[in-house]
């Protein structure tokens, strides 16, 4: 037995990380071959910005004032209600190692949802106990009489909204019942990393306006969506400024790199409104795929989507790994869900640019014709 398996954690042994898009099919492995990436929810088009590199002989501040100001701006909150991290998916773990303790607490999951919630809290020890999501004809929606049950048994609830890979949003009143059921025991996370293909600043979508009223909210935020920066790994977790300074005792000392600051900065200063037509031209490409997959014979359901990606079952388990294997095969990436809970026969397509999503309908029209 190697040093490595011998001194590790047990459980780490076999543990399987999470099976991101880029693990599955990565970049390198596609070099030479132009490849659709239709299978991260990442936004298409390139960035274009100029970097200094006047100061990188200096460690970044913990949390640099231009970035901070700016997502202030942007969010509406107080700066010490904000933490600027390597993504949300830092948040998520951050949030679970400052609220579990090791092989005693657990957190709440409401399949299907997000895999880096479950993915984190095994990383840290933490138990998993899942409610799942109830499929009805608004969408798929939380189950508060199951969630009731699990108040004083978990730390941390996740609630993803939209959800992913769900798509829709939550209804706010299902969301302010949860935070409601758990103030006394546990902190819920609303994880709104599609929040922008919503309409941001609409208070009846983002949960920050919960903020004011409750302490036991976190929201979680991402530029790597509708600012389309998912390769600067730059997210944000809003909460009180007690919680943040909590989060601020786990996290890394220069979790922000100088680069990083500046370009997010620049994305949100002086980039909104092409984050805004990114959004615009995203949610009217969606709209048409999703009446699209509705007309196909070999699609049973297309889930109703705020987020950057539509959901849809196909009628059999052969149609679709055939539907799949046939985008594989013309250099298509999109998700396979159909092994999360309830997602039997789904697949999951990110919106790319009209050409992508063009190419996808070309490659299905020809090959699945009767
Ligand atoms: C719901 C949800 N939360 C968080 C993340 C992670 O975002 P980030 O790229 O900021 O780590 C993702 C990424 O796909 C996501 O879908």
């Amino acid at each position: 037995m190697s040093i490595a398996n011998k001194l590790a954690r047990a459980e780490l042994i076999d543990m399987v990380p999470y099976q991101s898009a880029r693990r599955l099919f990565s970049s390198a492995e596609a070099s030479g071959e132009a490849k659709l990436w239709l299978n991260a929810n990442e936004a298409p088009g390139t960035g274009a910005y100029q970097l200094s590199s006047d100061n990188i002989n200096r460690y970044p501040d913990f949390q640099p004032d231009n970035l901070l100001n700016a997502y202030r701006d942007y969010c509406g909150l107080e700066r010490s209600q904000i933490l600027a991290t390597r993504g949300a998916d830092e948040g998520i773990e951050l949030i679970i190692r400052s609220f579990c303790r090791a092989y005693q607490d657990s957190i709440l999951i409401c399949p299907p949802t997000y895999g880096m919630y479950a993915i984190s809290a095994e990383n840290h020890g933490a138990g998993i106990i899942k409610v799942p999501l109830v499929n009805t004809a608004q969408g798929m929606q939380l189950n508060l009489d199951e969630l009731a049950k699990q108040v004083g048994k978990v730390k941390v609830v996740f609630l993803c909204s939209p959800g992913n890979p769900t798509g829709n949003l939550l209804p706010k009143e299902q969301i302010i019942a949860a935070i409601e059921l758990f103030k006394e025991s546990a902190i819920v996370v609303v994880d709104e990393a599609y929040i922008e293909y919503t309409g941001e600043f609409s208070p009846e979508q983002t949960s920050t306006s919960l903020l004011k009223e409750y302490d036991n909210v976190i929201v979680l935020r991402t530029l790597s969506k509708a600012f389309a920066l998912a390769g600067l790994r730059c997210g944000f977790t809003l909460a009180s400024s007690e919680v943040i300074t909590l989060l601020s005792k786990v996290i890394a000392p220069y979790p922000i790199s100088a680069p990083v600051a500046e370009i997010a900065s620049l994305a949100l200063s002086t980039d909104l409104d092409k984050m805004t037509q990114r959004v615009q031209d995203c949610n009217k490409i969606k709209t048409s795929l999703s009446a699209w997959l509705n007309e196909q014979d070999w699609c049973n359901e297309v889930f109703a989507s705020d987020a950057n990606f539509i959901l849809f079952r196909c009628t059999s388990l052969s149609e679709k790994t055939r539907i799949f294997d046939l985008l594989v095969s013309n250099n298509i990436l999109i998700r396979d869900q159909s092994k999360q809970m309830q997602l039997e026969n789904c697949l999951r397509i990110s919106i790319g640019s009209i050409q992508e999503i063009t190419q996808l309908k070309e490659v299905l029209l020809g090959n699945l014709r009767p």
